[in-house]
């Protein structure tokens, strides 16, 4: 992988760099089409990294469709795709960590121990192989891109991180690789979760502004549906992901929601004024 981007790079192209764990959707491509708009040749890497798996299931349910990636990778004219083995990736002895800070604290952190910690330690390792110029990544996992955008600073890795905004589906559930493991009622009942976090959206808007009173809305809404269990839902500082109490200024509304075994995750930019 990086003798192929070091010939591109000597050659005076700009590397783009997509980093997924595949059953690539319409999400991904989205990543893709901006990444090219950033560089010259973009590269895909697919792997279910086992080191970002709090839960051990999670990771062997994962859905790992190569042959559908690969095509969809061809059709959407990504120039080359990493797929390296998880031996390859951690063998025998390996034991080192990139290790966040209290931005991978709270949320998604404190839900999923470990989970940062393993995105960064394999984000920093996919960057050393592919020397990317440019990495983009979903305003979906919102935390994840702070996590990743703060790494790149700390650790001077010298490659821009560019943010994607989430893509939907029509009624608005956003497309997530776990959505193919939902049946047909949970599929329809998953509507609840950008549903709810619209609510907060139309109470801001109608002049409530007190988090706790727009959270409760939310989490009612989503109490609604027999087939959702609330995990959580709250609305934080976009840069700080910290708790906001009154909602005067931009804000970050995020849920995590449960259907049957699968854990939806989404969020939402508010504005205000
Ligand atoms: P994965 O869940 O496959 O997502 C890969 C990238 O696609 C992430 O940057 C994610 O935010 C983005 N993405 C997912 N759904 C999206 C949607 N509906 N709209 C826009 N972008 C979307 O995130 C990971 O993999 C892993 O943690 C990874 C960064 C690859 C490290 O293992």
């Amino acid at each position: 992988m990086r003798d192929w981007s070091e010939r591109h790079r000597l050659a005076g192209r700009r590397v783009g760099f997509v980093p997924t764990m595949g059953a690539l959707h319409e999400g991904h491509l989205a990543l893709v089409d901006e990444a090219r708009r950033h560089s010259d040749v973009v590269v895909v890497s697919v792997f279910v990294n086992p080191l970002q798996f709090d839960v051990r299931a999670d990771f062997d349910r994962y859905p790992r469709p190569i042959d559908d990636d690969l095509r969809a990778c061809a059709d959407a004219g990504v120039d080359a795709v990493y797929a390296p083995t998880a031996a390859a990736m951690y063998p025998p002895g390996f034991q080192t960590h990139v290790e966040p800070g209290p931005l991978a604290e709270r949320l998604e952190g404190e839900h999923r121990p470990g989970h940062f910690r393993g995105v960064t330690t394999v984000v920093a390792k996919l960057f050393a192989a592919v020397r990317p110029h440019v990495a983009v990544f979903g305003q979906k996992d919102a935390q994840q891109l702070a996590v990743v955008r703060r790494m790149a600073l700390d650790l001077d890795l010298g490659i821009e991180i560019v943010g994607m905004p989430t893509v939907r589906e029509p009624d608005g559930l956003a497309l997530s690789s776990r959505n193919r493991r939902l049946g047909p009622e949970q599929r329809a009942a998953a509507v609840v979760v950008s549903r709810a976090l619209r609510s907060i959206e139309e109470s801001l808007r109608q002049g409530t502004t007190d988090a706790t009173v727009l959270v409760r809305r939310a989490a009612e809404v989503i109490d609604a549906e027999p087939l959702a269990r609330l995990e959580h839902v709250e609305i934080v500082d976009p840069d700080t992901f910290e708790p906001v109490h009154t909602v005067d200024r931009p804000s970050l509304a995020l849920a995590a929601v449960w259907f049957g075994e699968v854990r939806l995750i989404d969020n939402l930019l508010l504005s205000t004024g």
